[in-house]
């Protein structure tokens, strides 16, 4: 070990880059005063230190002369910038040191798979699908070496940082907060996503949206081409909804933001009714029980063969539908059945299309001429037609292209052969 006048050292530009001019604490000057520098400080040849910037300004505060030194070199400047984030692995950091570490951890990883897919290359041609998986997996690696939990959190880290770099000054603001310790990384990127949302409410009620309407379709309300939660529709104006969400926990998100959607959007005593799986009904029920009101559960008979659940190894032969209503209690005029007589598979326009027959008992039975009824996952649009078809008018939401297309072709279709 060799030591090296202080004012010979110079700092390394990526350790000023991340970790800035930190403040080097009282404790720690007391310690190098009372027991000196133990551990010597990683240095390149030309005196760049890799490892010690904290031990170095903490002997130039002292006014030390010579502080210990261990040379190191490099094989490449790939290595370099990685033993410098190495070296800083263990030291308490901000959420904006972590996120500016991470941001040259990804880099260093780009370069690094570039190099392997190189060598891959040259000797056995191109693996793209290596790639792809390894691409999955560096999130997660990515947020381990920077110490922030799992790839997700990252991932949203990483939302409200680079919305900051873009200069949101809401996202700016969310970074100042998590460095203080006064705002966590989900807060903040939930904040972020409801402005966003905010704003695309606001640039819809320019008429982004594209409605669908025709002055032969004086039943249909209006169509959207839009997801249900960003479409600006007046609050307590719906009648009824009729829907059916996919089932799987993936879209348990969904299921929340329907039952807003239903508390927010339709007048008192509208029903929310819903086709549902059954291997998930205890959480719609927690989702949509939040903010309605349970009223029943109606069978929907399968016209067909029962259908096996490989889960539960059920031979099922009917399919839930939840009626929720938003309060107060209102009953139909005449009693309903709480058994639906399945209409049999329709798929023509829509892989999970319901049948019509079966829509227009339950309109029938739920629901009054001329009511507004919504289906904010319409699909090919099942719900539409029944309810144009019962003299009900009629509001449809879809959020894919392709199934708004197709509702419309289909609308167009059903108006012809009338
Ligand atoms: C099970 S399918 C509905 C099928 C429909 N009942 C029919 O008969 O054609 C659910 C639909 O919800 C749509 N969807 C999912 N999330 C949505 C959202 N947030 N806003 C609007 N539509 C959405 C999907 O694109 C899909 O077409």
């Amino acid at each position: 070990m060799k030591k090296v006048d202080v004012d010979k050292l110079q700092s390394h530009e990526l350790n000023q880059k991340i970790y800035g001019d930190e403040e080097i604490s009282q404790d720690f000057l007391d310690s190098i005063d009372e027991f000196g520098i133990l551990v010597p400080l990683k240095v390149k040849p030309d005196n760049t230190i890799i490892s010690g910037h904290r031990r170095w300004k903490g002997a130039k505060k002292l006014g030390l002369d010579k502080v210990p030194v261990e040379t190191i070199t490099f094989s490449s400047k790939l290595a370099e910038r990685e033993a410098i984030l190495t070296y800083n692995k263990q030291r308490d950091k901000t959420y904006s040191q972590k996120m500016k570490e991470a941001g040259e951890w990804e880099d260093i990883e780009e370069e690094k798979a570039k190099e392997r897919q190189e060598k891959l290359g040259k000797s056995h041609g191109k693996d793209p699908s290596g790639q792809l998986s390894q691409r999955g997996r560096s999130k997660d690696k990515i947020a381990q070496k920077v110490k922030m939990g799992s790839g997700r959190t990252y991932d949203r880290a990483k939302t409200v940082w680079d919305e900051a770099k873009k200069g949101d000054e809401v996202a700016k603001k969310q970074v100042e907060k998590i460095d203080k310790g006064k705002e966590s990384i989900h807060g903040a990127y939930k904040k972020i996503k409801n402005k966003e949302r905010t704003e695309k409410i606001k640039s819809n009620k320019k008429d982004n949206v594209r409605k669908f309407k025709t002055k032969n379709f004086n039943d249909i309300h209006s169509l959207y081409d839009e997801e249900f939660q960003n479409v600006d529709i007046d609050n307590n104006s719906i009648d009824h909804i009729i829907t059916d969400p996919p089932y799987g926990q993936d879209f348990f998100n969904l299921w929340e933001d329907l039952a807003t959607f239903a508390d927010n959007k339709l007048k008192e005593n509208g029903f929310l009714i819903t086709y549902a799986g059954n291997i998930h009904i205890p959480k719609y029920h927690q989702f949509l029980g939040q903010k309605l009101d349970y009223y029943w559960t109606l069978a929907l008979i399968h016209n067909g063969p029962n259908q096996r659940i490989s889960y539960t190894a059920v031979q099922s032969g009917y399919k839930p539908i939840l009626v929720y209503q938003k309060p107060p209690m209102n009953k139909p005029k005449t009693d309903v059945s709480d058994i639906v007589q399945g209409s049999g598979r329709e798929k023509d326009h829509h892989k999970w299309q319901q049948g019509l027959d079966e829509l227009s008992q339950i309109i029938k039975d739920f629901t009054e001429p001329n009511d507004l009824i919504c289906d904010p996952m319409a699909g090919s649009g099942t719900t539409i037609i029944a309810s144009i078809k019962n003299n009900r008018r009629a509001m449809g939401i879809e959020k894919q292209d392709k199934h708004f297309q197709a509702m419309k072709d289909r609308l167009m279709e059903y108006k012809k052969s009338e």
